[in-house]
């Protein structure tokens, strides 16, 4: 990496963002936290300063000696990071009368190179609690606002820029611009970051660290996996060997499939079929918790034994994506939900194996990008995403070979007319799920006492959060009526209407 720019992390909702931004723009960023020292590095070409949900008066409020940095390098400090500044440099930051919130018009009539090609009035994002109400000696103001008149401020001789308001917020309708500026004018910095100069340098430097060794991955369907295998396929060959497991829980037909993608893909693919394993294991179980262990441990015996047949294998390659890893070492704290869904977690500490994990610095877009540009299908990388513990999870209450049968017809159903309506793309995942009670019902002459199932879909950005989808009444009827006509033993569907939070995306 010849240019890449820092984002100090200060806790702020939009940190994640910010980065999106910067390499919307070809810059390479990576994420730390205000805790963590910024090493020497020649490549660090600029620091962005992000926004965080304290005040920098409070007693103990993140803080970070900025005198060092901003010797080093250009510094674009936002929110919370530009009262920072102000702070340190002996400004003064006081409590807002009220919380400044929304959409405000930036002015500017002053010369930055920050500002160029920006609109003398420009809509821009507020979000703070507390203002700038005095400028540090060394800096002068660039812009304000109505409300507020430290809105924008440079240093008079360093590369310094403070900004109160979020470029990295869309509501900034010329935050790209700013940004742009910065990286490019500012720092210097090509835009020369993109998915094809990522395989380029990703594949080069995956032949030297994986010179001579011999790679194990496990496939699951998903896009990260299947990425991250063909990255390093690209770079060593047969040396990498995928293994696939068909555990019982899969989608209907989702094991022939997949495995039929991944040999036309030319990966040296093993497919494992162990569901009756899987399902022996499973049985009388109720707990969600302990199913998702049971299903853990299993793949993690079978992916062993098959190991085990293979000699010489010294690498576990992971398709471990950015924010995976950002929530792990964010200001917050490791988040509770990566944690649980961390199915096979201990693998590569009990199997002795060095880890490799090319998207470690990727978000999930880019990821998609680097798989298109790689030559994968868009079937492979437009796929909903599916969980580890897969259809285990959708089966409230015991999971047995029938039931889970039964659920396969209903979700193909269910799937297959989202793609027929042109509306598999437009939601972000979408599902069955068979409820453990029984409902009655009535066909022809008969009374009957059958099955429930509820259908999910799910708008989401990142799986966090999701709103219910409010899929068309008359597709919802015609995908009711497939299901009940067409699988023996539902009588009843039913639509989830709830959002996330407070509810999950999973019922289990
Ligand atoms: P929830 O139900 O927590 O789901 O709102 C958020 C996203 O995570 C997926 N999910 C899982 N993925 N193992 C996984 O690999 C799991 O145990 C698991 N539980 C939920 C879920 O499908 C959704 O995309």
């Amino acid at each position: 990496m010849n240019h890449k720019v820092i984002i100090v992390d200060f806790g702020s909702q939009y940190t994640q963002l910010i980065a999106r931004r910067v390499r919307e723009q070809k810059v390479y960023c990576e994420i730390v936290p205000y805790t963590h020292d910024i090493p020497e590095d020649p490549a660090l070409k600029g620091i962005i300063l992000s926004g965080g949900p304290c005040s920098v008066n409070d007693p103990g409020a993140p803080d970070l000696d900025l005198g060092p940095l901003v010797q080093r390098v250009p510094v674009l400090a936002i929110c919370y990071g530009a009262q920072l500044i102000a702070r340190q440099f002996g400004g003064k930051v006081e409590t807002s009368a009220r919380r400044e919130y929304g959409r405000a018009m930036l002015t500017h009539d002053q010369p930055s190179p920050l500002f160029h090609g920006v609109d003398a009035k420009s809509q821009v994002w507020m979000s703070h609690g507390d203002t700038i109400t005095t400028l540090p000696q060394e800096f002068h103001l660039i812009g304000s606002t109505v409300d507020v008149e430290v809105a924008a401020f440079q240093h008079d001789q360093l590369p310094v820029y403070g900004l109160q308001f979020h470029p990295e917020v869309t509501h900034s309708t010329q935050g790209d611009d700013i940004l742009r500026n910065f990286l490019i004018e500012v720092c210097g910095i090509p835009p020369e970051w993109t998915p094809a100069s990522f395989i380029e340098e990703t594949v080069a430097e995956l032949k030297t660290q994986l010179e001579g060794e011999r790679v194990i991955c496990g496939l699951s369907g998903g896009v990260d996996s299947t990425v991250a295998a063909s990255l390093i396929h690209r770079a060593i060959g047969d040396r990498l060997y995928c293994i696939f497991v068909d555990n019982g829980i899969l989608r209907k037909d989702e094991f022939t499939h997949v495995l039929a993608q991944y040999e036309q893909l030319g990966l040296n693919i093993i497919g494992v079929r162990a569901a009756d394993r899987f399902l022996g294991e499973l049985a009388g179980v109720e707990d969600p918790e302990i199913k998702r262990k049971i299903i853990g441990r299993v793949f993690i015996e079978v992916f062993q034994e098959e190991a085990e047949k293979l000699d010489g294998i010294t690498f576990l390659a992971q398709g471990t994506i950015y924010p995976d890893v950002i929530e792990s070492v964010s200001v917050k704290g490791p988040s509770a939900t990566i944690k649980s869904h961390h199915n096979v977690g201990g693998l590569p500490e009990q199997m002795q194996l060095k880890v490799v994990e090319p998207l470690r610095y990727l978000f999930k877009d880019e990821v998609r990008r680097v798989g298109h540009d790689l030559g994968l299908g868009a079937s492979l990388l437009g796929r909903h995403p599916f969980p580890g513990p897969g259809l285990a999870i959708r089966i409230l209450g015991e999971v047995t070979a029938e039931r889970v049968a039964l659920l396969q017809e209903v979700d193909a159903i269910f799937i297959n007319a989202l793609r027929e309506y042109d509306l598999y793309d437009e939601v972000w995942q979408a599902f069955a799920v068979l409820l453990p009670v029984a409902s009655v019902g009535v066909m022809g002459d008969e009374r009957t006492y059958e099955q429930v199932v509820a259908l999910r879909s799910v708008s989401s950005h990142d799986g966090m959060t999701a709103d219910w989808s409010r899929l068309p009444y008359d597709f919802l009827a015609d995908v009711s009526n497939r299901i009940i006509n067409q699988v023996r033993g539902v009588n009843r569907v039913v639509y989830d209407i709830s959002s996330k939070p407070p509810a999950t995306i999973e019922w289990e």
